[in-house]
């Protein structure tokens, strides 16, 4: 759990100076046509993993969700298409590195090590990581998951965390979180743990069965992911983001999915 602080305390601190470095350079002017004079209209290909409700899901053929809602306005104001490749959750910085995508937006959390591999934009929504439990659980402190098993999606902050925190061996590791639900239902495993909305989402379907732990995980932030060293890209993403924010755009969109 110490590990667990100190690795968020640490990303927050880094986070704020990011924030506090951002209000020199953003602006309420309309970056949108700045940015649109120099934008061919190729496409953007923007990976995801859409198995994280209410960020990225499928509805029937479409996709949905804040991510990809945000995804598409960003690509309208720089005149771009945006084409949404379904992939792993742990594919997603290869396939960005590789080019095959133009970038990542998937509730992906700001970590140093995926820094190493990848430019983050600026930040555009807070989470925490948050323990869901069967609704009869005698589970009631994030210290009694010692000695449990938990679940989580490969690859994940909650995968990272919890395997430092709790041993490898008592994680079992899913490609959709969805998955580790389910098989704490079936009483294969105690507890899961995931980004607090996406777990308030799927407790919310099954109310009955599924209870909440109180205490918040992890504290993170979500970003889109570029290829290293496409600060094109990077500069007209952060430029929206901020248009978005300042306009509530960003806050209209999610608060249509986070009542
Ligand atoms: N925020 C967590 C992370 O970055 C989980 C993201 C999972 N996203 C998804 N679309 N499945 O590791």
């Amino acid at each position: 759990m110490k590990k667990l602080l100190s690795i968020s305390l640490s990303l927050m601190m880094i986070l704020s100076l990011f924030a506090c470095g951002n209000k020199t350079t953003s602006s309420n002017t309309n970056a949108n046509t700045n940015v649109n004079a120099n934008t061919q209209a190729k496409k953007l290909i923007m990976c995801t993993n859409a198995e994280f409700p209410p960020y990225e899901y499928k509805d029937g053929g479409d996709f949905k969700g804040i991510d990809i809602e945000v995804a598409k306005l960003i690509g309208q104001k720089l005149g771009q298409e945006v084409e949404v490749l379904d992939i792993a959750f742990d594919s997603l910085i290869p396939t960005v590195m590789s080019g095959k995508a133009d970038f990542a937006m998937a509730g992906m959390t700001v970590t140093e090590d995926r820094k190493e591999n990848v430019d983050f934009s600026h930040t555009y929504q807070t989470a925490v990581q948050a323990v869901a439990l069967p609704a009869n659980s005698t589970i009631a402190t994030i210290d009694d998951l010692n000695g449990k098993k938990i679940g989580v999606q490969q690859g994940t902050t909650g995968d990272i965390y919890c395997s430092g925190d709790y041993g490898n061996e008592n994680i079992e590791r899913y490609p959709k979180i969805l998955d580790g639900f389910q098989a704490m239902k079936a009483g294969k495993i105690d507890a899961c743990v995931v980004d607090d909305q996406v777990a308030k989402t799927i407790v919310a379907t099954e109310p009955s069965l599924y209870k909440l732990l109180d205490t918040a995980y992890a504290e993170e932030e979500y970003a889109i992911a570029v290829k290293k060293g496409n600060t094109e890209l990077l500069d007209k993403i952060n430029k929206v983001i901020d248009e978005l924010k300042a306009s509530g755009e960003l806050k209209t969109i999610v608060d249509k999915y986070i009542k």
